[in-house]
């Protein structure tokens, strides 16, 4: 069940560069149900779903794991700790959250008053307490270079929404396990890319398309949404389907992935919609670029407040992306 698996991989503590945890949920769910499985030197964990025409396709899905968080850079005396971001943090998201470091330790991530001007702090101005009362002390629970992330959640909301840390990208890795759990007969091969470091420029995809050589690319991540008090834009909604991209800073998705996308919709019965985005960027940019270049398109899930604690999705888009997928296999 899609709520179930994403449910099990939003509890994974996986940081961008930490991932490991994330994989083996991923593995655990897998097992029995695909071809191949490995790991490479960057983390990425490559699943295979052979197809049965021998003159099939190989086409790449990517999902990445990490997700964003915070780094331990200094241990003050008084046992705070001063943090800098890995991947793309808000100061403004990061205050006042409960976070958590690989081993459970939690903490409370604060901001300095900032009395002098009313302007947004920036990030030299967090800080996690820890509840240590001096720097030995807080040395015996963590230590400089370890990162912090927002601790795990799953807030239903309404009948068909649920928000949690670690949304994007887990919700797309929800979507691969249970696509590839779903498969059956199809003529392409299917090579699922679990990918690492999207947050820090889209690393751990770059590398997997280039060894697994497809012939087709297709990257899943969350895009933005414009369905909020004063935020209109882009032209998102919740629940109105999945987004197909057609631009965002990473890429310029390639045609045919694009209509076959559209096409796939049309076949599965399910309403899209059409995405551009004026920032940001997914794991199709390094994918489409790989080697002599590779046709990639992006399946986007509206989500709300993107890179905050309760990054907010709507299960029908993910019912409705699963469809999707499911039709895409063979038609590219
Ligand atoms: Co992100
Ligand atoms: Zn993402």
């Amino acid at each position: 069940m899609l709520r179930d698996t994403l449910k099990t991989l939003l509890a994974a503590y996986g940081p961008t560069g930490s991932e490991h945890a994330v994989a083996e949920a991923v593995k655990g769910l897998l097992e029995g149900h695909v071809d191949s499985m490995h790991t490479d030197h960057m983390g990425n964990l490559i699943v295979e779903k052979f197809g049965s025409d021998p003159d099939g396709r190989r086409v790449m899905f990517s999902a990445h794991m990490d997700h964003i968080g915070l780094v331990v850079t200094n241990i003050e005396k008084e046992g705070f700790l001063r943090v800098s971001n890995v991947g793309g943090i808000s100061p403004a998201y990061a205050w006042r959250r409960k976070v958590v470091f690989g081993d459970g330790t939690p903490g409370v991530c604060v901001v300095e008053p900032n009395p002098k001007d009313n302007s947004q702090p920036g990030l030299e101005h967090l800080f996690i307490d820890i509840g240590a009362e001096s720097r030995e002390e807080a040395e015996k629970m963590v230590q400089i270079g370890d990162i912090a992330v927002y601790a795990p959640d799953f807030i239903p909301l309404g009948k068909h929404r649920v928000a949690s840390p670690a949304m994007d990208d887990r919700c797309a890795c929800a979507l691969l396990v249970e696509m590839l759990l779903y498969a059956e007969d199809q003529k392409n091969t299917i090579v699922g890319v679990f990918s690492t470091q999207e947050e820090v420029g889209l690393r751990g995809a770059g590398v997997a398309a280039f060894n697994s050589q497809p012939d087709v690319g297709l990257a899943l991540d969350v895009t933005a949404w414009g369905d909020t008090p004063e935020v209109k834009y882009p032209a998102v909604k919740l629940g109105q389907g999945p987004a197909v991209k057609i631009m965002d800073r990473s890429m310029i998705a390639s045609p045919s992935v694009r209509e076959a996308l559209f096409e796939a919709a049309l076949a599965a019965g399910v309403q899209v919609q059409r995405e551009v985005l004026a920032y940001g960027g997914t794991d199709g940019g390094a994918i489409q670029t790989s080697r002599g270049g590779v046709p990639t398109g992006t399946l986007s899930i509206p989500c709300r407040y993107v890179h905050s604690a309760v990054e907010t999705i709507d299960m029908r888009d993910m019912e409705g992306a699963l469809k999707v997928l499911l039709q895409f296999i063979d038609r590219v």
